[in-house]
């Protein structure tokens, strides 16, 4: 008999994972179950966080105490339910008015319609926005975490306006940060990756956080990570 390959070994420990580790029953649970029906059923693309990435992310938001959250890239407001769960004040970001409506729709749904904001338009165009308005008013509060999982071409960009909007002691996390090169090439047409600029930046410190997943379904996908940086004082 012919000895399972890496991949199905890798889905079936994520399976098992996936099933001790997360609620089933609960009304968390229920909401973001919901949300990824819905989504399915308004045509978004299946591109959200996994559920074990979910749990993640709210998980770094409760070790931070985050009060308030910066998301870049909403699409139907899965990770953004998850972060709301934290009981974060949640900022998101996107681009496409359609993801926003279903969004919009979720979060309502989960019961999180008061401490979500869904901001419309081209993140480029609304952080800036975000930085003035923070820098005018006398004491306002930046975010403690800012979660970047929008188009993977411009990660650094929203890195760098991550770094004006985060408070000292702050993290960023930048979804997909090995796909976005392996997938890209840019690894092997020697392009800059993320990690060099970052690399470069004095007052933070990041790393790579490798992940082994295979909840994309096929075996490219199931190589990534993330960067996770910690903004200085
Ligand atoms: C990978 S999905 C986000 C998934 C979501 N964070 C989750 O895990 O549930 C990326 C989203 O970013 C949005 N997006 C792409 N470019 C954008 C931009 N320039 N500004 C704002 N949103 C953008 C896309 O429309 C899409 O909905």
């Amino acid at each position: 008999m012919s000895q399972p390959s890496l991949y199905q070994r890798v889905q079936k420990i994520d399976s098992q994972a996936h099933t001790a580790l997360l609620p089933t029953n609960n009304a968390l649970a229920t909401a973001l179950s919901h949300a990824l029906s819905n989504s399915a059923a308004k045509g978004l693309p299946p591109i959200t966080v996994s559920p074990l990435q979910g749990q993640y992310l709210a998980i770094q938001a409760q070790l931070i105490s985050a009060r308030r959250v910066l998301e870049i890239g909403t699409l139907g407001g899965y990770s953004t339910i998850w972060f709301a769960s934290t009981g974060a004040s949640v900022t998101s970001l996107e681009i496409n008015a359609h993801h926003r409506d279903v969004a919009v729709e979720n979060v309502r749904h989960a019961g999180y319609a008061d401490s979500v904001d869904i901001i419309l338009g081209d993140a480029l165009e609304t952080l800036p926005k975000l930085a003035a308005a923070a820098k005018e008013k006398e004491g306002a509060q930046k975010f403690d975490l800012v979660f970047i999982d929008a188009d993977w071409a411009l990660q650094y960009e929203y890195f760098e306006w991550a770094m004006q909007l985060v408070r000292p002691g702050g993290c960023i996390y930048v979804d997909n940060a090995v796909r976005a090169v392996t997938e890209r090439g840019a690894d092997v047409q020697g392009k800059e990756t993320l990690f060099a600029k970052v690399g470069r930046l004095e007052g933070v410190q990041a790393t790579l956080v490798s992940v082994l997943s295979s909840h994309k379904g096929h075996e490219e996908g199931m190589f990534d990570g993330f960067l996770l940086a910690i903004v200085k004082g």
